[in-house]
C-alpha cells in the first residue's frame, strides 16, 4: 500500500525526494491526477508502465514547472508552440515538440518528439520545483488510472484504481478534486500548423484568439506524423455500457445537463448545469455507476465547440468497443 500524504510544503519535499529515489508519487493536477516518476529514471518509468498495465509504445507526457524549462526537453520550437505555452502555461495544454537527448525513447514511445506541460496546480507545482530544485529534470505523469480506464478526479479515486499495484514506498498526495475534470488539451506542434491531438479545456477558440488562425483538429483515424496511441482506441471505459441514444429502463444511469429532465425510473448520475460543468463531473458519475453496479449508461452529450468537444470525445470513446 502506497503513503497517503497531505500536501503541506514539508510533504511535498518528501514526495521530491521520493520521486528522485525512483519511487512513485501519485498527484494532484488541475485536469486528473497524474501517476508520477522522474522522467531521466529508466526503472522509475518502467514502473509507471507496470502499474498502469500500459503497452511501452504509448509516450508520457513530462511536467515541468515552467515554460523556462522547455529547452531542457524540446529544441526547434516553432514560434506558434512558444506563443501557446506563454499563454496558457500553467494550464491545461500538452505541447508536442521535437525531442532533445534527454527524452529518451522510453518516455516518447520511440518517436523523436516529446510531450511538455506545466500543470496549473499549486500542489503539483511545488512538487516540480521542490523535484527541479534537487537536480530533477521533470516529471512524467500519464492519468492515475489503469491501462483504458477512466482517469481519476481524486485521491480515493487513485488508491480505487492503483492501491494494490503501488507499494509501501510510493506515495498519493491527496489535493482534493480535479478543477477542470478532463485531461488536458493535446497540441501536435511539429509541422507547419499545430493540430489538436486530443481536445480538451483550451479550445480552439482560445487557440485562435492567441494564434490568430483556425487550428485542425485530428479526426479519429485521419493519419498525423506524430502518432499519439490511447487516443484512438476504446478509453475511458467503466465497468458499465454507454448509450449516446435512446431511453434508459428501471435501474439503468442518465446522465445530462440539468436542464434534462430524468426518464422514469432511471438513476441521475448527475445534473452538471453546464459544460464546464459537465467535463467536471463526467468521470466521476462514471465511477458512481459502477459503485451502484448499474449495468447502463444513457448520456445526453452536451452540445458546442467549447469543452463540450472533449466530453464529447472522452465519452465516444468510452462508449467504443472494449480493448480487453
Ligand atoms: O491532463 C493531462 O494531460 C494528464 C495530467 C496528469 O497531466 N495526463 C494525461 O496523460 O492525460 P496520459 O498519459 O493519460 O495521456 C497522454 C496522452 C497519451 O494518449 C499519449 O499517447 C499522448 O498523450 N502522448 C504523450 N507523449 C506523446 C508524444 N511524445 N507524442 C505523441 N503523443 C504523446
Ligand atoms: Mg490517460
Amino acid at each position: 500500500m502506497p503513503i497517503i500524504s497531505s500536501c503541506d510544503l514539508p510533504d511535498l519535499i518528501k514526495a521530491a525526494k521520493t520521486l528522485l529515489q525512483g519511487n512513485l508519487v501519485a498527484f494532484p493536477t488541475e485536469t486528473v491526477y497524474g501517476l508520477g516518476a522522474d522522467a531521466t529514471n529508466s526503472e522509475a518509468v518502467a514502473k509507471i508502465y507496470k502499474v498502469k498495465k500500459r503497452p511501452t509504445q504509448h509516450p508520457l507526457i513530462v511536467h515541468i514547472s515552467s515554460v523556462t524549462k522547455i529547452d531542457i526537453w524540446a529544441n526547434k520550437i516553432s514560434n506558434s508552440a512558444l506563443e501557446l505555452a506563454s499563454a496558457f502555461w500553467p494550464g491545461p495544454l500538452t505541447l508536442i515538440l521535437p525531442r532533445r537527448k534527454l527524452a529518451k525513447n522510453n518516455i516518447t514511445g520511440g518517436q523523436d518528439y516529446v510531450a511538455l506541460r506545466v500543470p496549473n496546480n499549486q500542489i503539483a507545482l511545488t512538487l516540480l520545483y521542490e523535484f527541479e530544485n534537487r537536480g530533477g529534470s521533470g516529471i512524467v505523469a500519464p492519468s492515475a488510472n489503469r491501462f483504458g480506464k477512466i482517469s481519476p478526479t481524486s485521491a480515493h479515486d487513485v488508491l480505487e484504481e492503483l492501491s494494490v499495484y503501488l507499494d509501501s514506498k510510493d506515495r498519493v498526495l491527496d489535493g482534493g478534486e480535479s478543477i477542470i475534470g478532463v485531461e488536458s488539451t493535446i497540441i501536435d506542434c511539429t509541422g507547419k500548423a499545430p493540430k489538436i491531438l486530443r481536445p480538451g479545456a483550451i479550445t480552439p477558440i482560445d487557440i485562435k484568439r492567441t494564434l490568430n488562425m483556425n487550428i485542425e483538429i485530428k479526426n479519429e483515424g485521419s493519419s498525423n506524423k506524430v502518432n499519439a496511441p490511447g487516443l484512438l482506441k476504446s478509453h475511458y471505459a467503466p465497468k458499465a455500457e454507454i448509450y449516446l441514444s435512446g431511453t434508459p429502463s428501471l435501474g439503468d444511469g442518465f446522465l445530462a445537463l440539468e436542464k434534462f429532465e430524468t426518464p422514469k425510473g432511471a438513476i441521475r448520475l448527475a445534473r452538471p448545469s453546464n459544460n464546464i460543468e459537465y467535463a467536471r463531473v463526467l468521470f466521476k458519475a462514471l465511477r458512481l455507476a459502477d459503485s451502484k453496479q448499474i449495468k447502463k449508461i444513457f448520456i445526453v452529450m452536451p452540445e458546442g465547440n467549447d469543452i463540450a468537444l472533449a466530453v464529447r470525445d472522452r465519452l465516444a470513446k468510452a462508449s467504443s468497443p472494449r480493448i480487453d
